[in-house]
């Protein structure tokens, strides 16, 4: 299977594909022949601490990938996909139950907004008036607000519908952010969906409008862990990223507004590397982020959709490749993640467990005046594509 393809198939045949409400048994193995019949089905997910209700949405893309997603954050629960043998396995971090996303890591697998990563001092000057967000992360003792602060997107139960175009499913997320939302200007109306192609790629398209400038920066923060979710590190997965620079930080977490060259040093996977090969160097950036936690630079600069990372492990031969028309990408190795964390199958996960690759503007972009804007204005749209295409080697 090739994972090189482009739109190819994007808007392809027009056969029926089944969107309904009912029940479903979702076995772990689904047929790659090509006779898969898309779907979309919808079921309760249980309720918020707050009593809202949560749908899961459950995708079965045409090439056989099926990914479990629900309307609380936008959050994917599962992601199965086939090994080079055809065995389907649930390849993300997540939880069975909302209360798993309270209690323990919101974050998993989730939608990430209004500004995905780090503000310094949860604070920002916009045409010349300041706003303090909520500082909710102090990596190195030092705060600032994280994804979006104390509620971010993450924390939403977004409206949500099934979508069907050709044999693509998918699910359409729809969200309003008032003004002043976390310390943030201005109502902003978010729209992210989720497909999934024939081709096996997860494409996310996302949108935005507001009615006063305000910073945005939307992302997905899915765990990958190609051996199966609670199969150990992701330390032996080898990682492209097609990038020669990264942002680096401070201990805060922060960009220092310099540009780093990867040459020579354990950041440059401009060619395929194992991720811990170089982990434990002695680098002061790799110290800074516990390990890798950090913004690249994409060769491509963003605007037009690239090849931005690509992932492959040799036991299971799955292979993926990350396309964005963002300019960077954070490569975060789930330094932070601890075997306190229960996983899906009675399992807990363990210290870098899974590995995220958000594709992204670059951290503190609304203080960096030497980084490209992340500031939108009424009248503009807000628009990003990003595709996860998976396939095996
Ligand atoms: C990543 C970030 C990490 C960590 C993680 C959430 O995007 O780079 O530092 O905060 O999210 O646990």
């Amino acid at each position: 299977m090739s994972v090189l393809r482009g739109m190819a198939g994007w808007a392809a045949c027009a056969a029926a594909v089944a969107v309904c409400g009912c029940r479903t048994e979702k076995g772990v193995a689904v047929k790659m022949s090509g006779a898969v019949e898309p779907s979309v089905v919808v079921k309760p997910f249980g309720k918020t601490k707050d009593g809202q209700l949560v749908h899961l949405y459950t995708l079965t893309g045409a090439g056989g990938v099926v990914m479990d997603v629900i309307d609380y954050g936008g959050k994917v629960v599962r992601l199965y996909t086939p090994d080079r043998t055809g065995k389907m396995t649930d390849i993300t971090l997540g939880f069975n139950e909302v209360a798993g996303y309270e209690t323990h890591d919101k974050y998993f697998g989730s939608l990430i907004g209004r500004y995905g990563n780090r503000i310094a001092n949860g604070r920002f000057t916009l045409d010349g008036k300041t706003y303090t967000l909520p500082t909710n992360n102090d990596p190195g003792g030092v705060p600032c607000s994280l994804h979006g602060g104390d509620k971010g997107f993450d924390a939403y139960v977004w409206h949500s519908e099934p979508l069907s175009e050709g044999r693509n499913v998918g699910v359409k997320f729809t969200l309003t952010s008032p003004d002043g939302d976390q310390g943030y200007p201005g109502k902003l109306d978010v729209t992210v969906s989720y497909w999934l192609t024939p081709d096996n790629v997860w494409r996310i398209e996302y949108e935005a409008v507001t009615d006063k400038a305000t910073p945005v920066n939307l992302t997905q923060h899915l765990y990958f862990n190609f051996k199966g979710e609670a199969e150990g590190t992701i330390l032996d997965h080898e990682l492209t990223l097609f990038a020669d620079h990264i942002t680096p930080v401070d201990k805060g977490l922060i960009p220092t507004g310099k540009l780093l060259p990867v040459k020579g040093t354990p950041f440059d996977f401009t060619t395929p590397w194992e991720i811990g090969r170089r982990i434990n160097a002695d680098d002061e950036q790799l110290r800074f982020g516990g390990g890798y936690d950090h913004n690249w630079v994409l060769n491509s600069k963003g605007g037009k959709l690239a090849p931005a990372a690509a992932l492959y492990e040799r036991t299971t031969g799955r292979f993926l490749e990350v396309w964005t028309t963002e300019p960077c990408i954070q490569f975060y190795c789930g330094n932070f993640l601890t075997d306190q964390v229960p996983g899906k199958r009675g399992k807990n996960l363990c210290h870098r467990g899974g590995l995220a690759l958000e594709t992204q503007h670059a951290p503190d972009s609304p203080n960096q005046p030497g980084f490209p804007s992340t500031i939108l204005r009424p009248g503009q749209t807000y628009k990003t594509v990003t595709e996860y295409r998976f396939g095996v080697r």
